[in-house]
């Protein structure tokens, strides 16, 4: 009988591969990247197996690397992804996204009576009171904010 292999999202010869990120979050992370029109390649996988959990996103940028204000936004999406360095189809480098303890000027204030909403307005930081699942409180009004708001507050 002959093998059906399964059909993986093709290896990419250079640049970047986000894997591990949350099923359903791939959109959230190309708009943390802001890919330039005409520019990079991008292949993207939503719902791909994944042994570790159950189904994943991935998404793969070519020639491109990752500054460290977009990996630490992406790590408040995607906590546990991985960050593939590729270099002539090898991974050089694999990193595990890192979130901080506290966030600075990455994401908006929900209350709109936060100080950080004002017409003069002050850079926003928070605190990371919970890494699974993740949840901030602001340091100037205390909001708590849950995972599932975050991606309405970039
Ligand atoms: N990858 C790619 N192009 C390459 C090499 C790797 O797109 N030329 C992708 C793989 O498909 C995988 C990710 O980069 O999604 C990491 O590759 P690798 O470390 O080989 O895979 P795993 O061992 O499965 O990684 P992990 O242990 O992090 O799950
Ligand atoms: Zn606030």
């Amino acid at each position: 009988m002959r093998k059906i292999r399964e059909l993986k999202v093709k290896p990419i010869k250079n640049g970047t591969v986000i894997d591990h990120i949350p099923a359903g979050r791939a959109l959230q992370v190309l708009k943390i990247l802001k890919i330039p029109e005409g520019k990079n390649k991008v292949t993207i996988g939503i719902n791909m197996e994944s042994s570790r959990m159950g189904i994943k996103d991935i998404v793969k940028i070519e020639n491109r690397e990752l500054h460290s204000e977009e990996v630490d936004q992406i790590a408040l999406i995607a906590p546990k992804a991985t960050i593939n360095i590729i270099r002539d189809y090898e991974v050089v480098k694999k990193e595990k996204v890192q979130l901080r303890d506290e966030i600075e000027g990455l994401i908006k204030c929900p209350n709109p009576n936060c100080i950080s909403n004002a017409d003069e307005p002050i850079k926003t930081k928070f605190y990371v009171v919970d890494k699974e699942p993740v949840t901030l409180r602001c340091y100037y009004c205390e909001r708590l904010i849950k995972e599932e708001e975050i991606k309405f507050l970039f």
